[in-house]
């Protein structure tokens, strides 16, 4: 049965929220409404909507139709495996190398799942976390509060990394204190039509919010932003984003290339 019915948005018009008799459906309307999206209390096959955001186990999870009956995904919050459990944890690794030593504050301007900006945050950096897709700012939202209610964090006193949701070409120039470092995490076309190699996590989010067809923009607008660097991760294949990088360091199939700036704040 369909429940209520609101103008699509076209970033959102594959999606439906969905309800399973679950908790308060006022939730689930509030948040139909915020995404300015239908909300359902089944799924029918014909439904156009490829997609469906509900609340399962305690987070908000995105689904596609072919997924509905298994795990869904959401914003992964717990320590990487093999990670250390404590916070904040060592700063190495590519990642670390690329963000430099003398970084304390980053924003990462593409935030998507979230998985660079917590790891960012886990490493202890004070990070911002930028993201222009309402569905993926709703799951990073969801992420995000679920993590301020860890032991861990409220032993701590921590705050999880701030979210906000927009365009971070119109953001990054409007920011309150410049940060030290903006990192950049830009949907490229793959290599091949479908990898085996590709995350569901990536596959899914390539197919909602397409591939990033202004990150050149988007790094120049960094570049003359950030304190000191600008960090963009690319797949090993592609070109580097700003033309040859001061540094770079080399991750499992993928880079990190460094642009210094001297932007003064
Ligand atoms: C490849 S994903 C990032 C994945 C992320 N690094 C992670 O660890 O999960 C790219 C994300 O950046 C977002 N994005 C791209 N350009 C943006 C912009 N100008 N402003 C804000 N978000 C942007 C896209 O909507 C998408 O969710």
């Amino acid at each position: 049965m369909r429940l209520k019915t609101l103008n699509s948005r076209p970033c959102a018009s594959k999606l439906a929220v969905l309800y399973e008799q679950n908790g308060n459906l006022v939730n689930y309307q509030q948040l139909a409404s915020r995404l300015s999206v239908p909300l359902y209390d089944t799924v029918v096959a014909d439904k156009l909507e490829t997609f469906f955001l509900t609340w399962r186990d305690g987070s908000l999870k995105l689904f596609d139709k072919e997924s509905l009956k298994k795990d869904g995904l959401a914003v992964e919050i717990e320590h990487r495996q093999g990670e250390q459990r404590s916070w904040p944890i060592a700063k190495t690794g590519a990642l670390a190398q690329a963000l430099g030593r003398k970084t304390k504050t980053v924003v990462d301007a593409t935030a998507g799942w979230g998985q660079d900006s917590l790891a960012m945050f886990r490493m202890g950096y004070e990070v911002q976390s930028i993201e222009r897709s309402s569905i993926m700012a709703e799951l990073l939202a969801d992420g995000f509060s679920r993590l301020s209610k860890l032991d861990w964090m409220q032993q701590l006193n921590l705050s999880p990394p701030k979210l906000i949701q927009g365009n971070a070409i119109e953001i990054l120039s409007n920011l309150p204190d410049q940060p030290d470092c903006i990192y950049l995490d830009p949907m490229f076309p793959p290599k091949r039509k479908k990898s085996a190699l590709a995350k569901k996590a990536i596959v899914v989010l390539r197919d909602l919010v397409g591939d990033d067809m202004d990150k050149e923009l988007l790094f120049a607008t960094a570049l003359k932003t950030a304190g000191k660097r600008v960090v963009v991760k690319s797949p090993n294949y592609a070109e580097p984003l700003g033309g040859k990088p001061n540094e770079s360091f080399h991750g499992k199939l993928l880079r990190y290339d460094v642009y210094l700036t001297q932007n003064k704040g």
